[in-house]
């Protein structure tokens, strides 16, 4: 009963996510990017891209680090049939291309995130477990100010699981 009300509140919680189309016709954020990507030169250079899949064994601080500009241009590539699923989790770049087809909880709430941090939103809905088990396997790096779109919702019962 506690799960389905928490379930509950957390769908109700996503629905108030704004819906990402696949085309971006969110002309004020391809303008922000754009300028982003006059000033970043190797942004250009993918793909092919720079940044691959890491060994699981990496820790978490040894991986790579790329720069958060890079990281949000994804969502700029996105809209030019090129970009990478890449989504943030506490400062942790995942690379969701190919998972994002094979995703259990659909490949929308994904594509909502891309170029982006959705720590919140992701621990809302997955244990530590299924991040070692799943995302562990999708690491390319690390990055820093990769802000929330979101405010994080209070939480009125039951506890983090992370
Ligand atoms: C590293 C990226 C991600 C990985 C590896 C991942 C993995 C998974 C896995 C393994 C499940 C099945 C869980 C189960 O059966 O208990 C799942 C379900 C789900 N995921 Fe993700 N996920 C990722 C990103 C996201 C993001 C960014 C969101 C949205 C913010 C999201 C939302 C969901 C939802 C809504 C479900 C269904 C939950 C349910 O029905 O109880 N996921 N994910």
């Amino acid at each position: 009963m506690g799960w389905l009300g928490l379930r509950s509140r957390l769908h109700d919680g996503l629905t108030s996510f704004e819906p990402v189309p696949t085309q971006v016709t969110d002309f004020k954020s391809v303008t922000e990017h754009v300028e982003k990507v006059e000033t970043i030169d190797h942004i250009s250079a993918s793909p092919p891209f720079a940044y691959t899949l890491q060994d699981p064994s990496v820790p978490d601080d040894a991986l790579p680090f790329i720069p958060p500009a890079i990281v949000r241009n994804q969502r700029l590539c996105l809209s030019l049939a090129n970009g990478l699923a890449w989504i943030v989790v506490d400062n942790i770049v995942y690379d969701c291309t190919k998972f994002i087809k094979e995703h259990p909880g659909g490949d929308t709430v994904i594509r909502s995130f891309i170029g982006e941090d959705c720590s919140w939103q992701f621990w809302r809905f997955h244990s530590k477990t299924i991040m070692e088990k799943w995302g562990r396997y999708l690491r390319v790096g690390r990055t820093e100010g990769i802000v929330n779109r979101f405010k994080e919702p209070p939480r009125y019962f039951g506890s983090r699981n992370r």
